[in-house]
């Protein structure tokens, strides 16, 4: 139980990655608050988390809105006393090619992957700045790294992520707080089913270990990054992508 007596605060945490990432930080002992703009299936992941023993609360909080997030982390200080671990993990993708990306399609996905990324980052770690320690992990892609036809709009804002990664890990270094991003490759997920067949199979050809990932590989590479098992690791990529990028 490496995260007994912990709280961990999960963004977009009602499916997918978030959601594995939730259950996986319970199982090693830490207490979880799940937030995302899904309340009912927010509400289902924080009950699974009760049934493993451990305190959670559903949050219904959508990222982009600072005065939304801001009282999130109030509820949270109330109900928790501290944070100790802050996942950025709520995404989304409006995904077309550039000439048809509308200035909403533009804004909505950099509103949510990347100032959402602000938003909890500011608001959390003030707290985690006064207890002096704390460990922050950005969920990016490997899109952010190597680009992909289609997703301007998303490669930008998780490339967008990892520099605002690397930024506050050296602002906040001496402050006992790790601050990592994540860049998973192709993971099976709601976000992914949507793929056409034949994207999926093209993509199976191009990733050396011949499988998508599963959101408990992301989920596993979580738990590394807010263990004590990378206290001297900090503003950090860490891919999670079966070998697609190297
Ligand atoms: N699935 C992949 O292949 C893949 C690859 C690389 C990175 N990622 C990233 O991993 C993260 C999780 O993706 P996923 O595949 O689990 O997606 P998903 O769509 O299954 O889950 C995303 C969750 O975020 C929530 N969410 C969306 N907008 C929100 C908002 N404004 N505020 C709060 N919550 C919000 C959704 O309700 C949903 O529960 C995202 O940041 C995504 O960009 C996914």
């Amino acid at each position: 139980m490496e995260l007994l007596g912990k709280v961990a605060l999960v963004t977009g945490a009602a499916q997918g990655i978030g959601k594995a990432i939730a259950l996986l930080l319970a199982a090693k002992g830490a207490d979880v608050v799940v937030s995302d703009i899904n309340f009912e299936k927010a509400q289902e992941t924080a009950k699974e988390i009760e049934e493993k023993g451990r305190r959670s609360i559903a949050l219904k909080v959508n990222v982009a809105d600072p005065e939304e997030v801001e009282r999130m982390v109030e509820t949270i200080m109330e109900r928790f006393s501290r944070i100790d671990i802050l996942v950025n993990n709520a995404g989304i993708t409006r995904d077309r090619l550039l000439l048809r990306m509308s200035e909403e399609d533009w804004d909505a996905v950099l509103d949510v992957n990347l100032k959402g990324v602000f938003n909890c980052t500011k608001s959390v770690v003030k707290h985690m700045s006064k207890q002096r320690s704390g460990k922050i992990v950005n969920i990016a892609s490997v899109v952010g790294l190597m680009g992909n036809a289609g997703q301007a709009n998303y490669a930008a804002s998780k490339a967008g992520v990892i520099g605002f990664t690397k930024t506050v890990a050296r602002e906040f270094a001496q402050r006992g707080i790790n601050i990592n991003a994540i860049a998973p490759g192709y993971i099976q997920t709601p976000m992914t089913e949507v793929l056409p067949e034949k994207v999926k199979e093209e993509l199976m050809r191009l990733i050396p270990m011949g499988r998508l990932g599963q959101p408990e590989d992301v989920a596993q590479a979580v738990l590394f990054l807010v263990s004590e098992a990378s206290n001297y690791v900090t503003g950090q990529v860490l891919n999670v992508n079966g070998g697609i990028y190297m």
